[in-house]
């Protein structure tokens, strides 16, 4: 996969996707970063990328010539159709179900903002997706764009040592991850689950699905809003709920 990083910071991305999992795909060669800067493509002596915002008020806005150009050196540095991407707090929130689309992309440009934004007519004519990492204002895309990278790049095929793990994760299949302990067994914070130590499988499996279902309803009940759990689903979750003498059963709700 490669990645496009269209930013005033671009290396402030590529520092972010130097580490772990996703500095370890790109060793593998799984994913490619290259990133582009705009000012690279602004006229005059100072390069300007941006200016005031019609019709009076504080901030400025980033010119649509400079991030033009730039798009278009981008573009011509490979055959392949990028999907353009502008990081914006008004983007359709980021979810791990469009994470797991974009990853599928053989190539993604990610376009950063900053000041008050990207002028509205760049944004109208070059972007495919806006995309928000959550319902707050960052100065710049930069971080949101790292974070896309992040999510993306670990569904890479390679990139996980145990490539598994990624499908237990939070949000897969709709529902939270159970809890996760190691060494030791006993600790003064407390004791590792005796059915963990167990050695049965199918127990194991079970008790895991009862705590992500737990977990769900009580940490992010929408995720269960509107979905109908199996009748082994809805047995678990009731017997989950009783044993903290929350008193009703999940078919109660
Ligand atoms: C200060 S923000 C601009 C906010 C814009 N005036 C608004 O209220 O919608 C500057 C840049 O940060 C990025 N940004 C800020 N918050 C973000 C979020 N929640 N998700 C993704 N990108 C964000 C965008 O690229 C944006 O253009």
């Amino acid at each position: 996969m490669r990645i496009d990083i269209v930013s005033l910071f671009p290396e402030f991305v590529d520092q972010c996707a130097g580490f772990g999992v996703v500095g370890r795909a790109r060793a593998r060669g799984l994913v490619e970063l290259h990133g582009w800067n705009p000012r690279d493509h602004a006229e005059g002596n100072y390069r300007k990328v941006d200016d005031r915002t019609f019709g009076g008020g504080p901030g400025m806005v980033m010119l649509v010539e400079p991030l033009r150009r730039c798009l278009v050196a981008m573009r011509q540095a490979d055959p392949a159709p990028a999907h353009v991407v502008y990081l914006s707090p008004q983007g359709r929130r980021l979810d791990q179900a469009r994470v797991r689309e974009l990853a599928a992309l053989p190539r993604l440009a990610l376009l950063c903002g900053r000041y008050e934004g990207i002028d509205e007519r760049l944004v109208q004519a070059e972007v495919d997706e806006e995309l928000s990492i959550g319902d707050y204002v960052l100065s710049g895309g930069e971080l949101a764009a790292a974070v896309v990278v992040d999510a993306v790049v670990r569904l890479q095929e390679g990139a996980l040592n145990d490539a598994d793990s990624a499908l237990q994760d939070s949000f897969e299949d709709g529902l939270l991850d159970c809890p996760h302990y190691s060494h030791p067994v006993e600790h003064a914070y407390g004791t590792v689950p005796e059915v963990l130590r167990s050695g049965n499988h199918a127990a194991i499996a079970r008790w895991r699905r009862q705590q992500a279902l737990g977990r769900t309803w009580q940490r992010r009940p929408d995720l269960l809003a509107g979905r109908e759990l199996s009748r082994a689903d809805r047995a678990l979750l009731d017997a989950w709920r009783l044993e903290r003498g929350d008193g009703e059963g999940a078919g109660d709700d």
